[in-house]
């Protein structure tokens, strides 16, 4: 008899874990953690991350794909998908991680941590007055699930906030731009920019020789998206030469980025290894639980991504 499968493949994420919390939510499904997955035509739903080529090509019957994650731009690109409906996750753990790896940045640059950190490998006592934060302009690229409230949070610290996105937002204390123009005046205006784009095919290499020069002398860059989204030689020229001062970088085209990379070899930049935000288990169950009853009664799943817009 064929029965309701979910088939899970993960490099980094615990099957034990989801397992434990699935079965809270839906306690009738049967939970196969690749490679022990059984008859391939009882599999409905999958929930994956990183799958290797050909994953989805043996499951006849799939229905629907959950992301253990926020970007699907790796997930659209492959050419073993049937037309099936696909979802990322969004719970709370996962937003105030990544809203916790934005402040600490910002508030890093912000706070001149990045100064201080280096007069303590030369062993001297280096004094910066302290600016308020109302001085300090921020721009988050992106004001989505994710950089909506960072961009939120770093407004109700303080911080003078602006954000770009598709559409105009709504945010407390963020001014929201949208459209070329928009780009432009958020990427020229603001001291320290954010990027937590999606890697889509008009989001990348947006980020060129061009619009880093729009930013001031001395900026600071922060990306948690995808590595993609920048020219990376165009970022390293102006990391060498100054006119980007400073980098907080979790993303990069390839990862883990090779030995002897020049990101390596730049003291201006923090390398963090895409981890600034992960998703928990016991908090995002509960989405992937309801997103498969919805798609039981044929209604769109939580958090659908829409194929043609890339996010
Ligand atoms: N480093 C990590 O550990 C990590 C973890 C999770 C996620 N991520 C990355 O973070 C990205 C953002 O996550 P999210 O959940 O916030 O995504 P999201 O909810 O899909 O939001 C994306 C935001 O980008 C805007 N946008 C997309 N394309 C645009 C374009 N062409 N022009 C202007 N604005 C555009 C959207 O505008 P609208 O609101 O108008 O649609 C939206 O505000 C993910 O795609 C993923 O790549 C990284």
């Amino acid at each position: 008899m064929s029965r309701d499968a979910l088939v899970f493949y993960s490099p980094v994420d615990d099957p034990v874990a989801w397992r434990e919390a699935l079965a809270k939510e839906l306690p009738d499904l049967d939970f196969r953690a690749d490679p022990e997955v059984g008859d391939p035509a009882d599999v409905y739903y999958a929930l994956v991350w990183a799958p290797p080529d050909g994953f989805f090509g043996r499951f006849p019957n799939l229905q629907l794909v959950t992301i253990l994650g926020a970007g699907v731009d790796a997930l659209l690109r492959r050419d073993d998908l049937v037309p099936v409906k696909f979802s990322r996750l969004s719970d709370p753990g996962m937003v105030a991680l990544m809203t916790s790896y934005v402040v600490f940045a910002v508030t890093r640059y912000a706070r001149d941590i990045h100064i201080f950190e280096r007069a303590k490998r030369r062993g001297e006592w280096e004094y910066v007055h302290p600016r308020a934060l109302s001085e300090i302009k921020v721009a988050l690229l992106g004001l989505g699930e994710l950089g909506g409230p960072a961009a939120q949070t770093l407004a109700a610290m303080g911080f003078t906030v602006a954000g770009w996105s598709r559409s105009p937002k709504t945010i407390p204390g963020v001014t929201s731009e949208t459209g070329r123009a928009g780009l432009e005046r958020v990427l020229a205006g603001n001291e320290i920019i954010v990027c937590l784009l999606p890697l889509t095919p008009e989001s990348r290499g947006l980020l060129g020789t061009h619009e880093l020069a729009l930013m001031p002398k001395g900026a600071k860059f922060v990306n948690a998206s995808r590595g993609a989204v920048v020219d990376e030689g165009a970022l390293i020229a102006a990391l060498r030469s100054g006119a980007i001062a400073e980098a907080t970088l979790d993303v990069f085209e390839t990862e883990p980025v090779p030995p002897g990379h020049p990101f390596w070899e730049l003291d201006n930049v923090l390398i963090t290894p895409h981890l600034a935000s992960i998703t928990v288990p016991s908090l995002a169950a509960r989405d992937v639980a309801e997103s498969i009853r919805r798609v039981k009664l044929g209604l769109p799943p939580l958090h659908e991504v829409d194929p043609g817009r890339g996010y």
